[in-house]
């Protein structure tokens, strides 16, 4: 019996070294891999494959699914989280087992959270830049200590807690709110009641909930005006959960003393590309790229060794679950 073969896409520099660990973990199998993203056409460069890992923006449409099925390949493993670029119909139709990649370290989201609210919090970006100009003077470029804040923490899933013992850590005060409590916390009283409790004490206001319907611009005029005035507002989540204009609103008035942002409403397309020759595409995002109040990061939060590993090994663990037959620990239900 030959080999059983996992192919894999838009592998980046980054990701090679823990592909390598991967195969010499795992000599029996063939592994190979492309820089190329996966589309109808590049589907052939799988041939001879058992299954698939994937990570990508691009659609994962009906012809490209259909072109990997004419192969003989059902088998995908994202090393993400997202599925929303997969045509879930031609998933069924084609029979397709996918898996995905939902916790590779909380850590490294909560750890960016933290670090950029204390950077904002000490307005580290007016000092840097006077320091670059040569000003060191210290007045008016007073901070403010992190212990001294009220953390208001929304969502306290898997990041959301890390982000909270992180803020402890710094001795603040944490608060919580969620729509499902989790009970050790409750026990040691995080929860307030409501998000107008917690707007009402926070100084800081940490978003760590999912990007569904119900949470789409959460934050608002509305919520804003219920916030503390000088509050610090951090979306590391997702774009949509924030009303960007709202924000920039209070900004704009003094009433939102700063601004952490990993994640915006219209980033797709525009994160992730090198626009230093090419004519910004994006007014708001420029205006708020230049403000020494916000702390801005092109959904980088993610981005680091540990997490990067993770979600190579993860997801080639779970391709080659699927391809012995077995069942993949985290299997994505359509
Ligand atoms: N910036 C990045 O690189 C990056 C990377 C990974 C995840 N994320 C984002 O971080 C967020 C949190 O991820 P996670 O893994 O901690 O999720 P999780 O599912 O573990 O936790 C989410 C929590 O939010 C709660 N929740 C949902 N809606 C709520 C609401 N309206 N009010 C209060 N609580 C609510 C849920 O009950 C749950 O406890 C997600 O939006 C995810 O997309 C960002």
């Amino acid at each position: 019996m030959s080999a059983l073969k996992i192919f894999a896409y838009a592998i980046r520099e980054d990701e090679k070294p823990f592909v390598a660990q991967w195969q010499e973990d795992h000599p029996e199998i063939e592994v190979q891999f492309t820089d190329q993203l996966l589309n109808e056409d590049t589907a052939k460069l799988a041939q001879g494959a058992d299954g698939v890992v994937v990570f990508q923006q691009l659609e994962y449409t009906q012809k490209t699914l259909k072109a990997l099925a004419d192969l003989g390949i059902n088998k995908m493993s994202l090393r993400n989280v997202g599925v929303d670029n997969i045509d879930q119909a031609a998933a069924k139709k084609y029979n397709f087992q996918i898996t995905n990649v939902p916790v590779y370290s909380p850590n490294a989201i909560a750890e960016h959270a933290a670090i950029q609210t204390a950077n904002v919090l000490r307005q580290a970006t007016v000092m840097e830049q006077k320091v670059q100009a040569g000003d060191l003077r210290w007045a008016p470029t007073i901070g403010r200590e992190v212990r001294d804040q009220v953390v208001g923490v929304i969502g306290t899933g898997h990041i959301g807690q890390v982000f909270m013992k992180i803020m402890e850590g710094f001795g603040a005060k944490v608060i919580a709110y969620d729509l499902f409590r989790n009970p050790d916390l409750e026990a040691k009283g995080y929860y307030v009641d409501s998000l107008d409790d917690l707007y009402a004490q926070a100084d800081v206001i940490s978003l760590h909930v999912p990007d569904v319907p119900a949470n789409v611009h959460m934050i608002n005029d509305e919520s804003i005006a219920k916030m503390k005035d000088d509050v610090v507002i951090v979306n590391v989540s997702r774009g949509p959960l924030v009303d960007t204009d709202a924000v920039i609103r209070g900004l704009d008035s003094g009433k939102v003393a700063g601004f952490v942002l990993d994640t915006y409403e219209n980033e797709v397309g525009i994160f992730n590309n090198d626009w230093r020759k090419k004519e910004f595409p994006d007014a708001r995002l420029a205006d708020l790229i230049k403000r020494p109040n916000v702390a801005l990061t092109p959904h980088t939060a993610f981005y680091t060794t540990h997490a990067v590993e993770q979600m190579v090994i993860q997801a080639f663990d779970n391709n080659l679950l699927m391809i012995e037959g077995k069942e993949a620990k985290t299997p994505v239900k359509f």
